[in-house]
């Protein structure tokens, strides 16, 4: 059986516990130092997955930025960026959108059946449209990806996937990021809402590393012993 892919989630939020705010403006968490590390982590792994509200809503590119990341990835017989994955329950995904209009490296799209054929007419001619059946899971997506060689998948949101990983226990690492300042606006959306998650008061998860990023704190929790800490 193949072993499923490391999966590492990633998330900024405020200090209220928001990754974004409530207006159409996209919300920057992150600082210029903080979003090089992310390219690192980026860089480091074989495939990115968001939530197909992110693609919509914060239109990410979802590459790597740096030219001396991409040339060592090249160097190392890799595609310059990881392949780009997103899920979707309503196949309602605009082509245009950088995720798919942006670099020549696979893009993969998950989706139920029941949306598998509006998925492939709205994206079917610049992404891989996977029908997974009934429905989209973490474990199913984490089996497919695992097929196609993605040994390390970097979760970067939103809210719904973050949360969809961590109650199906299938998260090893975590990095949150809390920028220094408050939303304060219900309407704006949480890391993630209500669930049963597998770290609680009576099951404590392990932190291995906190560092300080300019004006913002890195705190990296293992959630597996899959996590080594290094
Ligand atoms: N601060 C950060 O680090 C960070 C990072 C990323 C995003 N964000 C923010 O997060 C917000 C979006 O988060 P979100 O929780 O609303 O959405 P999301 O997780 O980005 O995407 C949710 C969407 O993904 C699809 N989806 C998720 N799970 C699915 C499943 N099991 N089966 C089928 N489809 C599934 C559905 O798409 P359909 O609607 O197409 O069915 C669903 O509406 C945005 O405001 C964004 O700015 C913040």
């Amino acid at each position: 059986m193949t072993t499923r892919p490391y999966v590492l989630l990633s998330c900024a939020m405020s200090i209220d516990g928001y990754i974004d705010d409530a207006t159409t403006e996209r919300l920057l968490l992150s600082n210029d130092s903080d979003l090089d590390r992310i390219d690192a982590v980026r860089a480091a792994c074989d495939a990115i997955l968001v939530g197909a509200a992110t693609v919509r809503r914060d239109d990410p590119r979802l590459l790597v930025r740096s030219d001396r990341r991409r040339a060592h990835r090249v160097a190392r017989g890799l595609p310059p960026s990881p392949v780009k994955v997103t899920v979707t329950g309503s196949g309602d995904l605009d082509p245009k959108a950088r995720f798919f209009a942006l670099g020549d490296g696979a893009k993969l799209v998950y989706c139920p059946t029941g949306a598998a054929e509006k998925t492939r007419e709205q994206v079917g001619e610049v992404a891989t449209v996977v029908d997974v059946g009934e429905s989209v899971t973490p474990a199913a997506v984490l089996t497919d990806l695992a097929a196609r060689g993605v040994c390390r998948l970097m979760v970067e949101g939103g809210g719904s996937v973050h949360a969809q990983f961590l109650t199906a226990g299938l998260a090893d690492e975590l990095h949150l990021v809390v920028a220094p300042f408050f939303v304060g606006d219900r309407r704006a959306p949480r890391f993630v809402g209500d669930g049963r998650f597998p770290w609680h008061p009576g099951r404590r998860a392990r932190v291995v590393e906190v560092r300080q990023i300019g004006d913002v704190v890195l705190t990296r929790y293992a959630l597996s012993d899959r996590c080594d800490g290094g």
